[in-house]
């Protein structure tokens, strides 16, 4: 069985997709594992990171997207999901220089519609939305489950908001990293997603669960150093929340995680000066992926 590993936060812009890839080259890399990405964000920049431009505009051709294996399933064609991963992508070599056991389920414009099409489908058969919307998530989970095949990790890139496939992602997450910036809107971010994942209504509710026993994790991006407002901030959302203890910082190496390069590079040369934040993130995040394998 796979561990599902969904990387989410209802605002934008906060490193979602940065983190998710990052993650995924170090369990690569680093840790052996046979890595997944999915792409759940019509935005596809995991795509894009993980296979340039032009590669992606080739998978769209091809037909082997997210939104492609929805709509070949509606259309009742019987393919196996593994027919639209792509493998062996990225730009980071392991250890022999050789790509990593990394594949992907790219991302596609069309994930939208598809969501569409299905909620349309099952507002045919309901008049209750509340039955409607827990249905096509319901769906959502099941074609994604299918998915897990030989694989250690999975990572689900979310899109920014809670669509169908974002809270399909968070049902069944093993673990879900919430990236956030140190400000204000992100505060009120962390507490609403963490309501979602746990399924409480409030706060109070929320904190019958202890926080060791929580499904998700926050993790600070953008830290500036020496900067005490951010700093109060997170040590005020650590209160309510779990959070990792590395904090990752404003920084170049971490931001090259968007520049792909055709040629393969050693992951210490793809992301420079912020190994060491990649390696303290990897190093928290590895032993919970290692804890549910080995309970099998
Ligand atoms: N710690 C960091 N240091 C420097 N740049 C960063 C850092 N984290 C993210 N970035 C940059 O910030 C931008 C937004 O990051 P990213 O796209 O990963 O966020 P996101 O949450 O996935 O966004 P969206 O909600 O649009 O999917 C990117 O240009 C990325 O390179
Ligand atoms: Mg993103």
């Amino acid at each position: 069985m796979a561990f599902f590993l969904a990387v989410a936060n209802r605002k934008g812009g906060v490193g979602k997709s940065t983190v998710a890839v990052m993650l995924a080259h170090a369990l690569s890399v680093w840790g052996g594992k046979r890595v997944l990405m999915m792409d759940l964000d019509s935005q596809c920049n995991a795509s894009l990171i993980l296979l340039g431009g032009q590669g992606w505009s080739e998978a769209r051709k091809a037909n082997r997207t997210i939104a492609d294996y929805f709509f070949d399933l509606f259309d009742g064609q019987s393919m196996h999901p593994k027919d639209y991963l792509i493998h062996g992508v990225g730009d980071v070599a392991n250890g022999s220089g050789k790509p990593p056991k990394l594949s992907l389920l790219p991302g596609s414009l069309l994930l939208e519609d598809v969501q569409g099409e299905l909620f349309l489908k099952q507002a045919s058969q309901s008049n209750d939305p509340d039955v409607v919307a827990s249905r096509v998530r319901g769906r959502l989970e099941q074609l994604l489950r299918r998915f897990e095949g030989s694989y250690d990790v999975v990572i689900l890139d979310c899109a920014p908001g809670l669509s169908f496939a974002a809270l399909a992602a968070l049902k069944i997450a093993d673990l879900v990293l919430v990236p956030f910036r140190p400000d204000y809107v992100s505060q009120l971010a962390v507490d609403r997603i963490a309501l979602i994942i746990e399924g409480k209504r409030n706060l109070d509710d929320l904190e019958e669960i202890a926080v060791e026993d929580r499904r998700y994790v926050c993790l600070a991006n953008y830290v500036r150093e020496h900067n005490g407002r951010e700093r109060t901030l997170i040590e005020e959302i650590a209160l309510v929340h779990p959070m990792l203890d590395v904090q990752m910082p404003q920084r170049d190496g971490i931001a090259n995680a968007f520049d792909w390069v055709s040629e393969l590079q050693p992951i210490e040369q793809k992301y420079g000066n912020a190994i060491p934040d990649i390696k303290k993130l990897y190093d928290e995040i590895a032993p919970a992926i290692e804890a549910r394998s080995s309970n099998g």
